[in-house]
């Protein structure tokens, strides 16, 4: 095996997706799996891969400094991939303390971790962290957040990520840390838990449920698929320069009311209902508390110094991302059982 390599988070959404591609992509890869299960984290993203002999799966907390130490010194990792975090903004203003202690804390543990193992010899290491565009804040209506953009977190989410990144800087600058950060805008595609806004409305329209749009339906995501984040990461670990931060965003903005608009229309189609059915179901409700107005990523630095494009546009994703559903039906009931419903009750029930 050329290299052993740390994925963090890789039973969550985005991190299953990078798990699968890397081991897919890399049989001379040793790819280590380290995820806590939380309800975010399943292994049933990653049933394909999980007898391919270049995968292992470790259960494990970010947050328990003796574990990831010893985890680091009998490993000998020689590249790490931290994606593991808590990441729904709404469940941050519910326990922001939950999120300062996994994203926060957590990130030092393995900066730490990973320090003491290569015992300051960093030749051919990395440590690269996977942050968000929500670090940079909200923006009004023109404008976009370029790697130069001050940070300027909102929320306790995006305000967790923001001091995770400092500490990776921090890392860099005080000890010589290789790392690199990498800043994506709102992701979508399968395996999405259905808190988020896609998947959310994808579950409640197969269910008739109603469809809750925050405040008017106003604010602006850039939307990216899910596989396509994947691949920029892939490329930028591969290609990417230490010490420096990149931005991925899919130029694809769109306001929240208009996307549910799309959604319903294609769901009409592909569950046979008459036309105008879904959209019947939008209801809007009170709106979440400091919601930051619009995000919107300038990628020009990664497409011109390392050559990524995304290649699925969002009509063709997110038919894809609403078949993947239609056809998982196992997946959602599954992830939607239980804890879901006590979640749902309490985010949506007084709003
Ligand atoms: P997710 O919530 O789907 O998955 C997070 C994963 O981390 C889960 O598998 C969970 O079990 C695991 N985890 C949580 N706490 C842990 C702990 N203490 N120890 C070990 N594992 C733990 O999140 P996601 O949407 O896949 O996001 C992955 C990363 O990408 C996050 O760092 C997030 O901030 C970042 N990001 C997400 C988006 C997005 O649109 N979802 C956009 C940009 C960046
Ligand atoms: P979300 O998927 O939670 O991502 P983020 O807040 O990290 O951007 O939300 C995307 C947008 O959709 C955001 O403006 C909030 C809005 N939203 C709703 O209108 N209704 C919902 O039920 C959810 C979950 C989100």
């Amino acid at each position: 095996m050329s290299k052993k390599i740390l994925i963090t988070g890789g039973a969550g959404f985005i991190g299953s997706h990078v798990v699968r591609l890397f081991v897919k992509s890399h049989p001379e890869y040793s790819i280590v799996n380290l995820d806590k299960l939380t309800y975010a984290g399943n292994l049933e993203n990653l049933r394909d891969v999980e007898t391919n002999q270049n995968y292992r799966f470790v259960k494990g907390d970010i947050v328990d400094y003796e574990f990831i130490k010893e985890f680091f010194s009998k490993e000998q990792f020689d590249g790490v991939i931290h994606l593991a975090a808590e990441s729904h903004v709404d469940r941050s203003l519910e326990n922001p303390a939950e999120f300062a202690v996994t994203n926060i804390v957590g990130t030092l543990n393995l900066l730490q971790a990973a320090r003491l193992s290569w015992k300051d010899n960093f030749s051919k290491k990395l440590f690269y962290h996977i942050s968000t565009d929500e670090v940079y804040g909200s923006l009004d209506h023109g404008g976009f957040f370029t790697e130069e953009t001050p940070v300027d977190p909102r929320s306790p989410y995006s305000a967790s990520k923001t001091g995770s990144d400092h500490f990776v800087k921090a890392f860099h600058s005080s000890y010589g840390l290789p790392v690199i950060i990498s800043r994506c805008s709102n992701n979508y595609g399968p395996n999405h838990f259905p808190e988020k806004l896609i998947p959310l409305m994808i579950y409640n329209i197969i269910n008739n449920k109603p469809l809750p749009v925050y405040g008017k339906g106003e604010n602006v995501r850039d939307w990216l698929y899910v596989e396509d984040h994947a691949s920029a990461i892939h490329v930028i670990f591969e290609k990417g320069k230490a010490g420096e931060v990149y931005n991925i965003g899919g130029n694809n903005e769109w306001k929240n009311i208009d996307l549910v608009m799309m959604l319903c229309q294609i769901m009409d189609k592909k569950l046979n209902r008459e036309k105008g059915a879904s959209e019947k179901l939008i209801t809007y409700v009170k709106d979440r508390a400091g919601h930051d107005l619009r995000y919107a990523i300038d990628s020009t630095k990664l497409q011109h110094e390392l050559g990524w494009k995304p290649s699925i546009d969002f009509p063709a994703g997110l038919e894809k991302t609403v078949d993947w559903f239609l056809n998982n039906p196992e997946w959602l009931d599954h992830v939607t059982s239980g804890a879901y419903r006590e979640y749902y009750k309490s985010m949506y029930d007084n709003r």
